[in-house]
């Protein structure tokens, strides 16, 4: 979608839709609305009476009008009670205008900056991200592809002292948006397609086009740094296991620390040896979603120039059964030296994130790390399907975090590391065991990762549950969602400063 701001009014702006907003609970209309009505001779008052539009958040309506306002269809979305704006609100309000507006066959659509409440920035970002985000559609793989598709936005901001303002926003909403984009492609398209090989050539391609840098490390490079919890995991795959190291670095001497971002790449999860039922199994292609939401972020990257320098860090690779897998009893060696014994081959997204944990740690040294992964079904017992699990073993990192994500209107819950649960995790014959109990399994996941962290502060993101959504979300449709990206976009960029 080409997204631009335009200082007309929306009245006379040359579109096929216009979508403007309207408050709940309010006696007349406001402007732009107000404009476009005394345009349309009072059709857009008419309707909303007629139709008893309340505007609460989520009401979306339309009329078609001959000539005034210039564009031929106009989209009324709810903004709910002035007073209770929030960004998410303008997300959530765009998305289901620019539906409607796509729906009603408009490729060209432009739109208000919604919601006079908020710093025109904000709110720029939240409409452009709002109206990309929720246009996503996949049919790559359908032979019939949708004819309705949006490829314009204009957003209409007449104040010129408010445009440059909503031009950075709107920048920004158009660059988390795509990134969410590319991630959701990657997540949504199959596993006989998106393999471990297929990951590296995506971040190849990213580095190329970014100017940013890349390593691939092979199975015997990953063989002599001496990870041998992932490649364990990879032991039972036809697919040869890759790690991939994105690198991009903060131009001039503006670096301010080093963070290491680590998305879990399982490109299918099998369960291996402990294999998991065909229920289990159905959409384990997402299991490479924390994977996908780091190429993304680092491919938005070069374009929003954080002085932060960050690594992209991806253990990927299958986890398969065959006469070659690792068998529940092995015990592994991690990359730090910690001896693991298999208690389940299915818990083995801890094993690969373990040893880029030590990768990030021991050879970048890295001041944060952070982690996303499709972890434990146990985090989407405790939380369901909306909400991530965030365990850290510093405070501070976790805060910050936690006010990115609200920031990025992602929904994040802080669990708790709870001590006395390491002991689930001891081992008759090696240092540690990959599992524990039942109870508190995202917990217990989490406390195995951190043995990787040392004392480095560190984060890990459980997004097993917010990944994959079954149903239609304001924000996404059914399938992958791109979950995280937006959230460590936003920490990058502002909040990690
Ligand atoms: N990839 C799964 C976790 C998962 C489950 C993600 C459901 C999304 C939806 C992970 O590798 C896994 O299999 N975890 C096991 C751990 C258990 C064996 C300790 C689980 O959650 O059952
Ligand atoms: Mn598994
Ligand atoms: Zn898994």
């Amino acid at each position: 979608m080409n997204v631009s701001v335009v200082g007309e009014s929306l009245e006379s702006v040359r579109a096929d839709a216009i979508v403007v907003g309207v408050y709940a609970e309010e006696k007349k209309l406001r402007e732009p609305a107000a404009r476009v009505n005394e345009a349309a001779g009072g059709a857009l008052a008419d309707v909303l009476a007629a139709e008893k539009f309340q505007g609460k958040v989520g009401n979306v309506t339309h009329l078609h009008v001959n000539g005034k306002p210039a564009a031929r269809r106009v989209v009324i979305v709810g903004l709910g009670r002035r007073a209770d704006t929030t960004a998410e609100i303008l997300r959530r309000a765009a998305a289901a205008g620019l539906r409607r507006a796509r729906d009603l066959g408009a490729r060209a659509v432009a739109i208000e900056v919604l919601g006079d409440r908020l710093p025109a920035r904000q709110r720029a970002h939240a409409v452009v991200e709002g109206a990309i985000l929720g246009t996503y559609t996949f049919d790559r793989y359908k032979r019939e592809k949708s004819e309705k598709q949006v490829d314009s936005l204009q957003l209409v901001e007449p104040d010129s002292r408010e445009r440059r303002e909503a031009a950075e926003g709107a920048r920004r909403g158009e660059i988390f948006a795509e990134a969410t984009w590319f991630a959701r492609d990657l997540v949504n398209a199959p596993a006989n397609d998106v393999n471990p090989t297929h990951l590296a050539k995506v971040a190849q391609d990213i580095a190329k086009a970014g100017g940013i840098s890349v390593e691939i490390l092979d199975r015997a490079d990953c063989r002599k740094l001496g990870m041998g919890m992932f490649l364990g995991v990879a032991a039972g795959s036809e697919q040869p296991p890759k790690f991939i190291h994105l690198t991009y670095t903060p131009t001039g001497r503006r670096r301010t620390k080093k963070v290491a971002v680590i998305g879990k790449g399982i490109t299918f999860d099998s369960g291996g040896l402990d294999l998991k039922s065909a229920e289990g199994m159905l959409r384990m292609k997402d299991d490479m979603s924390g994977a996908a939401a780091v190429l993304g972020l680092m491919r938005a990257l070069p374009a929003l120039k954080p002085a932060v320098e960050v690594h992209g860090l991806i253990a990927a690779t299958e986890n398969m059964p065959s006469g070659s897998a690792v068998r529940p009893g092995d015990v592994l060696r991690a990359m730090n030296g910690t001896t693991v014994e298999i208690g389940n081959t299915d818990a083995e997204g801890r094993l690969t994130l373990g040893d880029a944990i030590c990768y990030a740690s021991q050879k970048l040294d890295a001041d944060e790390i952070v982690d996303m992964a499709t972890l434990t079904g146990a985090c989407v017992v405790a939380l369901g399907p909306l909400v991530s699990g965030l365990f850290s073993n510093d405070q501070a990192l976790a805060d910050r975090l936690l006010a990115a994500a609200e920031a990025a209107g992602e929904r994040v819950w802080q669990l708790p590391l709870v001590d006395e649960y390491r002991e689930n995790l001891k081992s008759d014959v090696a240092d540690m065991n990959n599992v524990g109990p039942r109870g508190g399994g995202a917990i217990t996941a989490g406390l195995f990762l951190k043995e990787f962290a040392g004392d480095r502060p560190w984060a890990h993101f459980d997004i097993a549950g917010p990944a994959f959504v079954e149903k239609d979300t304001p924000l996404s449709p059914k399938g992958g969602t791109g979950c995280a990206v937006r959230t460590i976009l936003a920490y990058l960029t502002d909040a990690g400063r």
